[in-house]
């Protein structure tokens, strides 16, 4: 058996879980390096929506590393959920530049409007509000990243438009830079 999936067997998932081959090709392509858990559990969210407990532990054994290591990296990062996430996710930017410009008001507004409190997803599983450090892109400041699209400049209202229309079954079009244009800003 290999080593990721004698980890898989440890771990306690019955081994035949399809996510995981996305978490060991990211493994093999890292050579199981230590210094590569940003990146595995990067995979892992992006394969289970979220880090469940039993796929930290897959990782800790995987890179040779404490359980405690792999939860204190996974708690530390904002982009990392512990819970699973709804259909659709608005990431408020709360570093310094967009707190000036006021995110957390956005924060505030979103929270009222569909009763959810940051880090937490409504009950009907469609939305969740998440907040975030800097996302490296200020001069856009207030950044809300929603629809894997970066926004900036934004106001509560406007967000809570946005947040409205994709609910209702719209989308953002093209009007939003993606994430990976804007973080180069
Ligand atoms: S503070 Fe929000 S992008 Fe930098």
């Amino acid at each position: 058996m290999s080593e990721a999936g004698q980890g898989k067997k440890d771990a306690g998932n019955g081994g035949e879980d399809p996510r995981y081959k996305g978490i060991d090709r990211v493994l093999k392509k890292l050579q199981f390096k230590q210094d590569g858990l940003i990146e595995v559990l990067t995979a892992a969210q992006e394969a289970f929506g979220y880090l469940p407990e039993e796929v930290m532990i897959y990782v800790a054994r995987q890179l040779k590393l404490p359980f405690s290591w792999v939860y204190g990296v996974a708690t530390f990062y904002h982009f990392f959920s512990l819970k699973p996430q709804g259909k659709h996710n608005a990431i408020i930017c709360l570093g310094t530049a967009c707190y000036v410009g006021r995110a957390n008001d956005i924060v505030d507004a979103i929270s009222k409007e569909y009763s959810v409190e940051p880090g937490h997803t409504t009950p009907d599983g469609e939305f969740t509000l998440t907040t975030t450090r800097c996302l490296g892109c200020c001069g856009l400041a207030p950044v809300v990243v929603f629809e894997n699209q970066v926004l900036g400049k934004e106001t509560p209202e406007g967000t809570i438009d946005k947040i409205k229309m994709v609910l209702a079954g719209g989308s953002l079009g093209t009007a939003a830079a993606p994430v990976e244009e804007a973080s180069a800003t």
